[in-house]
């Protein structure tokens, strides 16, 4: 299931810019349209201001006009099925809905999905301003 969108989260962990954790990350994110963009993680030497493949994801999606999501992929070098960092979470919070799903994958193949609001459960968001 959601082959395709791994196979271009796949794609964007090849664009990672990871030279100090070696690490890479790639994300894709799928539009309520079906248009899907790439995102991975891209560090720095001042190592807090890496930012991670699902912002970067969320927020080259958003810059070419895209407000309305439907789910994301992610891939890393783990075996592990890795899952988005808090801050991730935060920044899919504010634009994606409760049933926001995200499909993590590991390089095994195996999978698990979840929605946003699982795990970010009773967020802090725009409803509450
Ligand atoms: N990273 C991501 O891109 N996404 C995650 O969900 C977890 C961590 C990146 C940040 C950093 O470049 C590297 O993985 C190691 O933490």
């Amino acid at each position: 299931m959601f082959e395709n969108l791994i196979e271009k989260a796949k794609e964007a962990q090849l664009k990672s810019i990871s030279p100090y954790s070696n690490f890479r990350v790639g994300a894709a994110i799928e539009t309520d349209e079906g248009k899907i963009y790439l995102g991975a993680n891209i560090e720095n030497a001042s190592y807090s201001l890496t930012i991670c493949a699902e912002r970067t994801a969320i927020f080259n999606a958003l810059l070419s006009g895209e407000r309305k999501f439907k789910r994301l992929a992610l891939i890393s070098d783990s075996e592990n099925i890795i899952s988005p960092c808090g801050a991730c979470r935060q920044v899919l919070a504010e634009f994606c809905n409760q049933d926001f799903e995200i499909i993590m994958t590991n390089q095994k193949g195996e999978t698990k999905i979840a929605t946003l609001g699982e795990i970010l459960p009773f967020s802090f968001s725009k409803k509450d301003l």
